[in-house]
C-alpha cells in the first residue's frame, strides 16, 4: 500500500491504472468505512482511499479542530482491508487559494441536516467533485449512514454527467444498534449508554408506520419530544420518500426516517430505509 500525499505524485500513480475505485474519507476509520473498501476490493484492481478532514463542509462552531485524526492507525486498517492507495492531501494542497468554484447542490441540500448545517453540503459536494477529478475513478462507494449526502452526490453525478458507477454501503452499526462513526468518540461514558436510543426511536417510527399509520407529522414530534425529555437537543426526526428525500407522497412505498439529535457536544444521526 502507497501513502502519496499529493495531486501530481497521485496522477502519476494512477495514470497506468484501468479499473479504479474510490473511497472518499475524513478518517478515524472504523468498520463502517473498512466495510465500503471491501466493496471497493471487488469491483476494481486498484483501490484508492482518500483521508482528508475538509474543511469546506465544517460551519464556524463545529468540531473541525477537534475532528479525530488517526492516520498511523488508519493506514494499518486499511493494509489490512485490502486498499492500494491512501490519498493523504493537506488542507493546502486541496486548497492553495480560498475555493470560490462551488458546487450548488440539489435543493434537498438545504434541508434535513443541511438545515442545521448551511453550506455542508455544497462542501461535501465541492471536495468530492475536486476528488473525482484527481482520482477519476470508475467507481465510488459511499455508506447510506449519511443517506442525504448519498443521495446529494448520486444527483450530483447525474446531474454533472460524471462517468462514475456510485454504490452505495449498508450502515454499520456496534452491537448495541448505535451506528458507527468517528464522532461516536466525542460521547461521555453516560452520553454512550444513552446513544443507541436515536436507533430505537426510529424502529419505532418504522414500526408505527408499517403498523398503518400516516400521521408522519404526529409520530416524527412525538418521537423528537420523547427524545427532548430524555435530554437529546433533537434536529429533525422526518419520514421521507427514499428516492426523492422529499415528503412522502399518500401511496410512496420506499421510505427512509431519518434523524438527527445532539447529546451532550456530540450530534449524531441515523436513518432506516424501510418499505410498506
Ligand atoms: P466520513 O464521515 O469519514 O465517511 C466516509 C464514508 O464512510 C461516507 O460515505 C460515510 O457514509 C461512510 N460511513 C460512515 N459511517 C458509516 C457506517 N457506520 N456504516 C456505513 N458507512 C459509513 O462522509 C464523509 O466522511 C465526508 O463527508 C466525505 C464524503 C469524505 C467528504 O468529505
Amino acid at each position: 500500500m502507497e501513502v502519496i500525499g499529493t495531486i501530481e505524485a497521485l496522477r502519476q500513480r494512477l495514470a497506468r491504472e484501468r479499473a479504479i475505485a474510490f473511497v472518499p474519507t475524513m478518517g478515524n476509520l472504523h468498520a463502517g468505512h473498512l466495510q465500503l473498501v471491501e466493496i471497493a476490493r471487488q469491483r476494481a484492481s486498484c483501490v484508492v482511499v482518500s483521508i482528508f478532514v475538509n474543511p469546506l463542509q465544517f460551519g464556524a462552531n463545529e468540531d473541525l479542530a477537534s475532528y479525530p485524526r488517526t492516520l498511523e492507525q488508519d493506514c494499518v486498517n486499511l493494509e489490512a482491508a485490502g486498499a492500494d492507495i491512501v490519498f493523504t492531501p493537506s488542507v493546502s494542497e486541496m486548497y492553495p487559494v480560498p475555493q470560490h468554484v462551488l458546487v450548488e447542490p440539489s435543493p434537498i441540500a438545504n434541508a434535513l441536516c443541511g438545515a442545521a448545517r448551511p453550506g455542508h453540503f455544497r462542501g461535501v459536494a465541492t471536495v468530492v467533485l475536486k476528488l473525482f477529478n484527481m482520482v477519476q475513478p470508475q467507481v465510488a462507494i459511499f455508506g447510506k449512514k449519511d443517506f442525504q449526502q448519498l443521495f446529494i452526490l448520486r444527483d450530483m453525478v447525474q446531474q454533472l454527467n460524471l462517468p462514475i458507477a456510485i454504490l452505495a454501503g449498508e450502515t454499520v452499526r456496534e452491537t448495541d444498534g448505535l451506528a458507527m462513526s468517528s464522532r461516536n468518540s466525542y460521547l461521555k461514558p453516560a452520553e454512550r449508554m444513552e446513544a443507541p436510543r436515536l436507533y430505537r426511536a426510529l424502529l419505532q417510527v418504522v414500526q408505527a408506520a408499517k403498523g398503518g399509520r400516516r400521521d408522519f407529522d404526529a409520530i416524527e414530534a412525538q418521537t423528537a419530544q420523547y427524545l427532548t425529555q430524555l435530554g437529546w437537543i433533537v434536529d429533525y426526526i422526518s419520514v421521507r420518500s427514499a428516492t426523492t428525500l422529499l415528503r412522502p407522497a399518500p401511496d410512496e412505498q420506499s421510505l427512509v426516517v431519518l434523524g438527527a439529535a445532539r447529546l451532550g457536544k456530540t450530534r449524531l444521526i441515523d436513518n432506516i430505509e424501510f418499505a410498506l
